[in-house]
């Protein structure tokens, strides 16, 4: 498609969770969206069922349309965020025709007629971008198709699900049934109201057929996997893989073979030291062996607006700089952003402190003085004894051990503190000082 102004027109297709968290950001964020692709870019429309449907973020009236195809017609980008095959399909087709860019995280349409519609956009100078498909926010289309593009993937291994993982995973953790633990995915959101395609296993075989297609360079389709869901897993299953050291999983697994390739989802058992097995809750992940790289892992939130918005926006820029100009042009770092490299000073973190001190009264309340003074707050505090060789715990004779994790502090603030520390008389030495990073 030729552009006749510079400013790239994008036109979004459906407006639900994810649809709405994608206009939001090409409204709120538009100016560093046009400086990441190095022209200005636009919303144009978003073509919606029912204009007046209530959405997680408020889209101007005057960008709704009904008028799909039209939408269509005008712009440069489409972002197909309808689902399911039908619309969704004729509309990516006629945008491929016209030579447009289409980005769509659409699993169902790319397993069953992702082949018709990648030739589509060959034969005609489309583009077709569908990093959200697999995975919601975690890039993991890219690094297999260009990052892993000279390497052998010989197998992929994923939690691709994140509605069955988190039932597996309650069942798991709490000893709750099946049902229970559908009905609290459902109650959290996690779940479709009719989740039957995510327990059946087939949107993991859809993301199966789409990441075997990536990694082993070969056409597959949904048809191609095997397929098993979890509906038949029982608490029993759960309780007796936990006694022998597993954790049961729904795996979607690409295994090639000398004659072929195997495509899979059925529930596993994982031994719990595997790396796939610490993967709780709704999170996905993606396990892939190459012959030369060895064994990679992608860790993700797989669903919800925000994330998977992460993923549709990161394509729409990619196709957007491929529109602005010819890929030897196009720019491969972006330095619009002011942000200098602060000093460790300037570090924000938790920390530990392991100090020798005097055993006697008003100790701990000298070393406490110290921390309050300088902005330290205390999360922990501990006083290890000393154990005898008979095992017994006593205090020592010569002083006490006093081990310290504080809240979040400045380094600044925390070297002060440690200098302070060490000029007590109390304090005979500080042994250790080092920083805590907790889970987010
Ligand atoms: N229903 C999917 C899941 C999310 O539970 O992971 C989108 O692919």
């Amino acid at each position: 498609m030729t552009r006749t102004e510079d400013t790239i027109r994008i036109g979004l297709l459906g407006a639900g969770s994810v649809g709405a968290q994608v206009a939001r950001t090409l409204v709120e964020e538009r100016e560093m969206i046009s400086a990441r692709v190095g022209t200005p870019v636009r919303l144009v429309g978003v073509a919606v069922r029912d204009p007046e449907a209530p959405r997680d973020w408020r889209i101007p009236g005057e960008l709704l349309t009904t008028d799909a195809e039209a939408l269509v017609d005008q712009a440069d980008v489409i972002v197909e965020l309808i689902g399911g095959l039908e619309p969704a399909a004729g509309l990516i087709d006629r945008a491929l025709r016209r030579g447009a860019a289409v980005v769509t995280g659409n699993k169902a349409l790319l397993a069953t007629r992702g082949a018709e519609l990648n030739a589509v956009a060959a034969e005609h100078g489309g583009v077709l971008r569908y990093e959200a498909s697999v995975g919601g926010a975690i890039p993991i289309l890219r690094p297999i198709e260009e990052s892993l593009s000279g390497d052998r993937v010989v197998k992929v291994m994923g939690i691709v699900n994140g509605t069955t993982n988190y039932i597996l995973d309650q069942m798991d953790s709490t000893g709750a049934a099946f049902d229970d633990a559908l009905a609290e995915a459902q109650r959290l959101g996690f779940a479709e109201a009719d989740p039957t395609s995510d327990v059946a296993g087939r949107d993991a075989a859809a993301k199966a057929a789409i990441l075997s297609t990536l990694a082993f360079h070969a056409p597959y389709s949904l048809d191609d996997v095997h397929c098993e869901g979890i509906t038949e897993v029982t608490q029993e299953d759960i309780e007796a893989a936990a006694m022998s050291g597993y954790v049961i999983k729904l795996l979607a697994i690409a295994e090639k073979q000398t004659e072929g390739a195997v495509l899979r989802v059925h529930p596993t058992l994982l031994p719990r030291t595997h790396p796939l097995a610490s993967v709780r809750g709704a999170f996905n992940a993606v396990f892939v062996v190459a012959e030369n790289a060895g064994e990679l892992m992608f860790y993700g939130q797989g669903a919800g607006g925000r994330p998977t918005s992460s993923a549709i926006m990161g394509d729409l820029v990619a196709v957007a700089r491929r529109l602005r100009a010819p890929l030897a042009e196009s720019p491969t770092i972006s330095s619009e952003v002011q942000l200098p490299a602060l000093p460790i000073e300037k570090a924000t973190t938790q920390y530990y402190i392991d100090m020798d001190v005097a055993d006697r009264e008003g100790v701990i309340a000298e070393i406490a003085h110290v921390l309050a003074e300088h902005h330290v707050s205390i999360e922990s505090m501990r006083q290890p004894g000393v154990v005898t060789t008979e095992g017994e715990v006593e205090d020592s004779d010569n002083g006490a051990k006093v081990q310290i994790v504080t809240h979040l502090a400045r380094e600044k603030d925390l070297q002060e503190t440690v200098d302070a520390l060490h000029a007590l008389d109390v304090v005979k030495t500080v042994n250790s000082v080092l920083r805590v990073e907790v889970e987010k």
